[in-house]
């Protein structure tokens, strides 16, 4: 083993003219939870992967948003044999632990640098260790002996995720909190979700009041929040003609099947669901936390399951719910026979975990650290004002950090004049622009965004009528096909037999 220790490893660094500083952190394993850690995205952060070539290893480092396109890689490094090498080659050629890569690996022929590396000033990546990481000045690493520049990563797309040619896709939105979409909704789930109904064979989208239930228990609250949200998404978009477009409460089967799920459910699994565990950790007495929080899970695994659908387009925060969806439709498979299709996840990394305007936590209703889209333009501009930036800069003329600094997260996300942006973080870094021009200038563009939808939005509140003949017929639609399921269900379980003469209403 051949293993330098961090500090070593950066005296080496600071050796080779490459300028970097060290970040420590808690043990982390998953690139993942280290850039979430330093609140940094995905296009901060950067891999080394060593792939077996015709001549030896070669190490190829690209931003963490990216996927390498193979083809271009096997003539950029003029071989014919190309794979990846494995956890035990990596160790024993490297003398560290698979999931450490550094940047700089000694024993490597070659070193790949991805283009799009340099268009961060820094990039953050692995020091060796799984309690810290180093920030590498990408202008230095072509310093790196045996380097050279090569245009090999593609930035990963919705449409990479696909694998099937024909798919369904179901998603819901809970009406709690404010009841209002913010932009970490749209970004996390309704951009993907109007990615996918394009080419979906069968789409579902519903408003999960009966979710809502755990913090709303206020009748007009609850009137409220779902007039919105059904406003909301109408608004952006969702297409009725295709997209079956209902309320959870319309579908009766949604809590039959939670109750039968229920008993399949190892207690273990719903312990470790984070919305119970959140509330146990925020200090609320177990006995205190009510049960329709506790068997959430169960719930949304009924929504989806009900359905079939291949993908489920949400954010980040959704993740073990599905994983959970998976595992308890897995049982009753394995009980009953296959029932349910097994659906993934479906999200755009780079907006998959929006954090919020307090620049700590991701965004959301019931932390009020989210930007409205369709509040008030007087709401939204205070939203917007009182953002959270780089705390370090006092003056606007101290020059500022564009990279995790949530304001510009912001701009890059949904600012379409990226000119503009661009401009901003340069004056930014030089600490010629004041921050209340950089969030004036995102004011400015959510409103140019949302311009459409916040007119259509208007429109539609003034047409009840229409709205309740969209949400009849997605009802209908819905149940038939919950009714159909089910019927299935109640056959696998063995509660119809020569006697029941049960039903579903259609
Ligand atoms: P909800 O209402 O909290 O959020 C709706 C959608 O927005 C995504 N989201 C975010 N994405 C990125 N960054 C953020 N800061 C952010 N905040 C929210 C969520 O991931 C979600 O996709 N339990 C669900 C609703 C639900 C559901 C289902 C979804 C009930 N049953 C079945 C899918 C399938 C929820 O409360 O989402």
């Amino acid at each position: 083993m051949i293993e330098l220790n961090v500090k070593e490893y950066s005296n080496k660094l600071k050796e080779l003219n490459v300028d970097h500083y060290v970040v420590e952190h808690p043990y982390f394993k998953e690139v993942e939870d280290v850039l979430n850690y330093c609140k940094l995205t995905f296009e901060n952060g950067a891999s080394t992967l060593i792939f077996k070539v015709d001549y030896g290893y070669i190490a190829v480092i690209r931003r963490d948003d990216c996927k390498v396109n193979l083809e271009k890689l096997k003539k950029a490094a003029k071989t014919t044999l190309l794979t990846m090498a494995t956890n035990k080659e990596f160790s024993s050629l490297t003398g560290l632990e698979p999931g450490s890569a550094r940047i700089y690996i000694p024993q490597v022929v070659k070193t790949f640098l991805d283009k799009k590396i340099f268009e961060k000033k820094y990039v953050q990546a692995g020091s060796g260790s799984f309690t810290s990481s180093i920030n590498y000045k990408t202008s230095d690493l072509i310093n790196l002996p045996n380097s050279t520049i090569v245009d090999v990563g593609f930035i990963k797309s919705a449409s990479d995720s696909i694998l099937k040619s024909h798919y369904s896709i179901l998603t819901g939105i809970t009406p709690s909190g404010s009841g209002e979409v913010h932009i970490g909704n749209y970004l996390g789930a309704v951009v993907p979700f109007l990615e996918l109904q394009k080419q979906a064979d069968k789409v579902y989208f519903f408003i999960a009041d009966l979710h809502a239930l755990t913090t709303i228990q206020k009748r007009d609250e609850m009137q409220r929040n779902v007039e919105n949200l059904v406003l909301s998404y109408l608004a952006f978009g969702i297409d009725t003609n295709k997209v079956v477009f209902y309320r959870q409460s319309d579908i009766p089967q949604h809590t039959e099947l939670q109750s039968i799920l229920n008993n399949i459910t190892p207690l273990s699994l719903i312990k470790r669901a984070h919305a119970y565990k959140d509330k146990l950790q925020k200090g609320t007495n177990p006995e205190d936390i009510n049960m329709g929080l506790f068997s959430y899970p169960i719930l949304m695994a009924a929504d989806i399951l009900l359905y079939d659908p291949d993908y489920v387009p949400v954010g980040d925060d959704q993740k073990q719910h599905i994983e959970i969806t998976r595992d308890v439709g897995g049982f009753f498979n394995k009980t009953y026979g296959k029932t349910f299709n097994l659906p993934d996840i479906f999200n755009m990394k780079e907006s998959a975990r929006l954090i919020g305007t307090d620049g700590k936590r991701k965004m959301s209703k019931s932390l009020n650290n989210y930007i409205a889209v369709f509040a008030e333009e007087k709401i939204i501009r205070k939203q917007v004002m009182s953002c959270f930036t780089d705390p370090n800069r006092i003056k606007a003329t101290d020059p500022g950090r564009v990279d995790g600094n949530p304001i510009f997260t912001y701009h890059r996300l949904l600012n379409d004049d990226k000119k503009e942006v661009k401009d901003l973080e340069n004056r930014y870094e030089k600490g010629t622009v004041a921050d209340v021009e950089v969030k004036e200038k995102l004011f400015q563009a959510i409103l140019t965004k949302f311009k459409k939808e916040r007119e259509l939005y208007s429109q539609l509140k003034t047409n009840p009528e229409r709205i309740k003949m969209i949400l009849q017929s997605g009802a209908a639609k819905a149940r038939l096909q919950a009714s159909k399921k089910m019927m299935e269900v109640r056959e696998k379980i063995g509660i119809t037999n020569k006697y029941s003469s049960f039903s579903y209403e259609k």
